[in-house]
C-alpha cells in the first residue's frame, strides 16, 4: 500500500476512534441515572488527607473539610503525613489543637512508602461507614460536597463515587482547561451507562466495607483512586463520577509537563494491569474503549507522519505542514499533547513507576 494511503488510514482511524466514542458518550449522557439518591443520608465518615510537605496547602485543606456542612460528630479527619520535611504534620496538629470539635487524627509515618501505603494507614484505623480520600492541594468550593457524595451512596447499587475537576489554572498553550472539559463530559457519560474507570484523588468516597473487601489501595499501581473503583465495580457495583460534585484542583507553575506524564503513567499502568473480562458486563465496552484510546491509539500519530515522511510526495508534505499549522488551533493542540503525554508516559514506565513521585508546588491561579 502506498504510504500516503497507510498515512490517511492511520490518521482517520486516530481521529475518528475518539470521536465515534465521544458521540456515542453523548448518547449514553441522555441516559436517566437509575440511582436513587438521598441527600438526607448521612453516614459515619472518615475523610483522610494524605500528605507529603504540604505546609502551603494543609491548613485551607482542613479548613475545606471542617467547613463542611455535615453533622460534625459523624465527620473524622485523619492525615497520614509521610516524614515530611517541611513541617506539615506540626501544623496539622496545631490546627487539630485548636480545632477541638472536629475530630482529627495526625499520623506520621516514620518513612515515606508512597500514597497508597498511607492511604492504608488511614484505612486501617478509619471508623467511618464511607472513606473519602482528598489530596492537600486541592478544594471542595461546595460547602455540601459531602452530603452530595454520600447521597449517591445512599442506593445499595453504587459502591464508590467522585468529583468532576476543574483547574485553578489553564496550564501553558492553554491546554488544561479544554483538556478537562471533554474528560468530564466522558467520565459522566460512562458513569451514566454504568461505571466510570477513571477517578479523581481529589475527591472520592468509597463504602469502607468494600474497600477493606479488595484490599485497601494498590502499592504497585499509581492510580490508586481509579484502580479501588474499578476493583469494587469489579464485585458488580456502580462506580460513577457524580454531576454535581466538583473539585477546583492546583496546576503546578513549573514541571507542568513531568506533572502530566507522571499521571499518565499512573493512569496507564491502572489501564494495564485491569483486565476487562473483570469488569461487570454493562462497563466492558467502557474500559475496552478507555484501554485503546490511552494504550494504542496515541502511537498511530507518530506512525501516520512517519508515512508521511517516508512518502515524501508533495501531498504527503502538504498534509505534514497542515498538521502542524493547525497547532494554532486549541482544540486540536490539546488533543496532540496528550497523546504526546500518553506516549511519554508509556516509555517512562518501562523504567520508572513513579510510585514515590516529587512534590511538585501548585497554585490556584
Ligand atoms: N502520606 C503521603 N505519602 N502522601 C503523599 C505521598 C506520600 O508518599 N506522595 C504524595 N502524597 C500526597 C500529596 O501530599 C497530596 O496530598 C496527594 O498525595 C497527591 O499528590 P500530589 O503530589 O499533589 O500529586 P498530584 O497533584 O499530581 O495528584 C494527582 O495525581 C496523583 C497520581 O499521580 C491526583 O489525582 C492524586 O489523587 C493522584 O494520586
Ligand atoms: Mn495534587
Amino acid at each position: 500500500m502506498d504510504p500516503l494511503a497507510v498515512a490517511l488510514v492511520l490518521v482517520a482511524v486516530h481521529f475518528g476512534a475518539p470521536l465515534a466514542y465521544y458521540v456515542e458518550a453523548k448518547r449514553w449522557l441522555k441516559r436517566p441515572w437509575d440511582v436513587k439518591r438521598d441527600l438526607q443520608h448521612t453516614p459515619t465518615v472518615t475523610v483522610a488527607i494524605p500528605t507529603y510537605n504540604e505546609t502551603r496547602h494543609i491548613e485551607e485543606k482542613l479548613e475545606d473539610v471542617y467547613r463542611q456542612d455535615y453533622p460534625r460528630d459523624r465527620l473524622e479527619i485523619i492525615v497520614v503525613d509521610s516524614a515530611s520535611i517541611d513541617g506539615t504534620a506540626e501544623k496539622a496538629r496545631r490546627w487539630a489543637a485548636a480545632h477541638p470539635d472536629a475530630d482529627v487524627k495526625v499520623v506520621e509515618e516514620p518513612q515515606r512508602r508512597g500514597k497508597a501505603s498511607a492511604l492504608n494507614a488511614a484505612l486501617a484505623m478509619a471508623r467511618g461507614e464511607v472513606f473519602i480520600i482528598t489530596d492537600a492541594d486541592c478544594r471542595w468550593p461546595q460547602k455540601d460536597a459531602l452530603k452530595k457524595a454520600v447521597s449517591w451512596l445512599a442506593d445499595p447499587s453504587v459502591g464508590a463515587v467522585t468529583c468532576l475537576k476543574k483547574s485553578a489554572a489553564d496550564g501553558p498553550a492553554g491546554v488544561e482547561a479544554g483538556y478537562r472539559g471533554h474528560y468530564n463530559v466522558l467520565r459522566l457519560a460512562e458513569s451514566k451507562k454504568w461505571a466510570t474507570p477513571i477517578f479523581h484523588g481529589e475527591l472520592a468516597a468509597y463504602k469502607t466495607e468494600l474497600l477493606r473487601k479488595i484490599g485497601g489501595f494498590p502499592l504497585d499501581i499509581g492510580a490508586d483512586d481509579s484502580h479501588t473503583a474499578a476493583k469494587i465495580a469489579a464485585m458488580g457495583y456502580r462506580v460513577v463520577a457524580a454531576e454535581d460534585l466538583w473539585c477546583v484542583e492546583a496546576v503546578p507553575h513549573n514541571g507542568y509537563h513531568r506533572w502530566r506524564i507522571r499521571r499518565a503513567q499512573h493512569l496507564l499502568q491502572h489501564l494495564l494491569k485491569t483486565p476487562v473480562e473483570e469488569a461487570p458486563p454493562p462497563m466492558r465496552p467502557i474500559f475496552l474503549a478507555e484501554k485503546y484510546l490511552h494504550l494504542a491509539n496515541p502511537w498511530l500519530l507518530p506512525a501516520a507522519v512517519a508515512a508521511l515522511v517516508a512518502a515524501a510526495t508533495p501531498p504527503a508534505l502538504a498534509l505534514l505542514a497542515a498538521g502542524a499549522a493547525a497547532l494554532a488551533l486549541k482544540p486540536y493542540r490539546t488533543w496532540i499533547a496528550a497523546q504526546l503525554y500518553l506516549m511519554a508516559a508509556a516509555v517512562k514506565n518501562l523504567w520508572d513507576n513513579e510510585l514515590v513521585w516529587e512534590k511538585q508546588d501548585k497554585r490556584y491561579s
